[in-house]
C-alpha cells in the first residue's frame, strides 16, 4: 500500500507526459482510492522482532531436480494436475520422493497406515493440502524472472517452517518473500489475496485440507 501511492504518481506523471501537457493537478482523488488494497498493512513499524522464517529458496534441491529428471518430468513444464502424474508410475514414485526430500518427511507424513500397511490411495488432509499447493501454488505461480517454483522453494526441508509468533513480522516476511520474489502465471496481479483470498483470511490450510 506505502509502495503503490508512488506508482500513482508515477502513472499520472507519465500520462501528463505523453499527452505533451504541463498539469501540476494532483491525480483524481479517485485513482488513488482504487490503487488502494484492502489487505491488511504487513508493514512491520520496527516494534516487532523480524520473521525467523528463512527467505524463499533460490536454487531447487539438485536432489529433487535429478529425481524428476530420471523420470523424465520437466521441471519448467509440469502438468497443472497432480493427477496426470499418477498416470505413470514411474513419474509418481519420482514425484513422490521429491515430496519427501522437500518436506523432510516420510510416505506416512501424507498417507495413513491402515492396520500394518499405507493405504496410498485413502484420502488424508495432509494429502488434500498437498493437492492445492501443486495446483495453486506449484503451477499457479513461479518466481519473478519467470524461473518454476517447487515445493523446496518454500519448504526447504520441513513440513512446518514458518515462524508465528508474531502476525506482523510473518505479514512482512510474507510481503519480502511471497509477494515481492512471486508472480502469477496467469499475468493476473499477485499479492495477499492471491493465496488469503479478499477480505483477508489468515488461516487457510484448514480450508484446503478438506
Ligand atoms: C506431501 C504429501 C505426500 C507425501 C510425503 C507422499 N505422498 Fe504419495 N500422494 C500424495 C498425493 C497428494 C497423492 C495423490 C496424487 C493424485 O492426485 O492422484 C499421492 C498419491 C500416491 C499414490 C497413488 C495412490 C492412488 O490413488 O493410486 C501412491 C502409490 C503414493 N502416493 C505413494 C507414496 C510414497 C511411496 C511416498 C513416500 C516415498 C509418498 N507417496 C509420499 C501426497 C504425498
Ligand atoms: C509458495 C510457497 C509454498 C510452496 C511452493 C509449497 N508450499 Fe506447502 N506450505 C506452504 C506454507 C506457508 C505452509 C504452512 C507451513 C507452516 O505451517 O509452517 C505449507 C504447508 C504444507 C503442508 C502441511 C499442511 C498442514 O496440514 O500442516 C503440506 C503437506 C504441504 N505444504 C505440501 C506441499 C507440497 C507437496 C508442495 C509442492 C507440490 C508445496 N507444499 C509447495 C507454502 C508452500
Ligand atoms: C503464496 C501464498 C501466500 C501469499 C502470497 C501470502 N501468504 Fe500469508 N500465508 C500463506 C500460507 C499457506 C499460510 C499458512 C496459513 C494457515 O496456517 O492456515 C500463511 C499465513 C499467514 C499469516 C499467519 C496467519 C495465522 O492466522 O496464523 C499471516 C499473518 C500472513 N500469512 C500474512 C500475509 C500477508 C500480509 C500477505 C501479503 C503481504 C501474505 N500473507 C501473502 C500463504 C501466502
Amino acid at each position: 500500500m506505502k509502495s503503490s501511492l508512488p506508482l500513482v504518481l508515477v502513472l499520472a506523471l507519465s500520462a501528463a507526459c505523453s499527452s505533451n501537457t504541463v498539469t501540476t493537478d494532483p491525480p483524481p482523488s479517485g485513482a488513488a482510492a482504487e490503487a488502494t488494497p484492502t489487505e491488511p498493512p504487513p508493514a512491520d513499524d520496527g516494534t516487532t522482532e523480524p520473521s525467523k522464517t528463512p527467505p524463499l529458496r533460490d536454487a531447487i534441491d539438485p536432489s529433487i531436480l535429478s529425481a524428476l529428471k530420471g523420470a523424465n518430468i520437466d521441471i519448467a513444464a509440469l502438468p497443472d494436475d497432480l493427477e496426470e502424474i499418477a498416470k505413470s508410475p514411474a513419474k509418481l514414485k519420482a514425484v513422490m520422493k521429491t515430496f519427501t526430500i522437500a518436506l523432510g518427511t516420510t510416505c506416512e507424513g501424507c498417507h495413513a497406515k491402515s492396520g500394518t500397511k499405507i493405504d496410498y490411495e485413502a484420502a488424508t488432509p495432509k494429502k488434500n493440502v498437498a493437492k492445492k499447493m501443486w495446483t495453486d501454488l506449484v503451477r499457479g505461480l513461479q518466481k519473478k524472472d519467470g524461473k518454476p517454483l517447487y515445493c523446496d522453494s518454500c519448504h526447504q526441508g520441513k513440513m512446518e517452517f514458518l515462524d508465528r509468533a508474531d502476525d506482523k513480522a510473518l505479514g512482512a516476511w510474507m510481503k519480502n518473500n511471497f509477494v515481492d520474489k512471486l508472480a502469477r502465471r496467469d499475468g493476473a496481479e499477485h499479492g495477499c489475496a492471491t493465496c488469503h483470498g479478499e477480505p483477508f483470511k489468515g488461516e487457510i490450510l484448514d480450508g484446503w485440507s478438506k
